[in-house]
């Protein structure tokens, strides 16, 4: 009897794992990430190296958390059209995330030698 009972309830846990497994998230993948920043047309407006122009944000190292990206994301309030997660999930959002984060941030302009020589002239 204690047997069977120790069976079942062994077997109960496994349900269980299951679904914590199903929980975790995998982790972001940059390179799908830079797919999808190129196939859904991010690039458009926010330029291949996320630098941002007369039509996006500069995205390049963004100082967003991930969260305040996908929401962004989803509903943008200006002139950015919104992506529901029928077009990017989320997932795919935290890779594309991760693929901006990872971009080089702009240099201070004080590193651009042209605009030293222009001010020191
Ligand atoms: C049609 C042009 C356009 C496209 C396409 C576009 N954006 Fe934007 N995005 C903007 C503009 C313009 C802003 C600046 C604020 C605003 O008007 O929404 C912006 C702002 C953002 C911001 C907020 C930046 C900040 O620091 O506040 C994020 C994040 C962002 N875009 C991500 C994306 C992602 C990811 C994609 C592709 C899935 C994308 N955008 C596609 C135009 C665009």
């Amino acid at each position: 009897m204690r047997g069977i009972f120790r069976t079942f309830s062994a077997l109960s846990t496994i349900p269980v794992l299951v679904f914590a497994v199903g929980q975790v998230q995998a982790p972001a993948d940059a390179a799908n990430g830079k797919r999808l920043f190129e196939k859904d047309g991010c690039y458009q407006c926010h330029g291949y190296a996320g630098q941002g122009g007369r039509d996006g944000a500069r995205l390049a190292a963004t100082p967003l958390a991930q969260q305040a990206f996908i929401r962004y994301v989803r509903r943008p309030f200006g002139a950015m059209p919104a992506y529901t997660s029928k077009v990017l999930s989320d997932q795919e959002l935290l890779d594309v995330f991760a693929y901006v984060k990872a971009m080089p941030a702009a240099k201070p302009a004080a590193d651009i030698p042209l605009l030293n020589h222009l001010r020191d002239r």
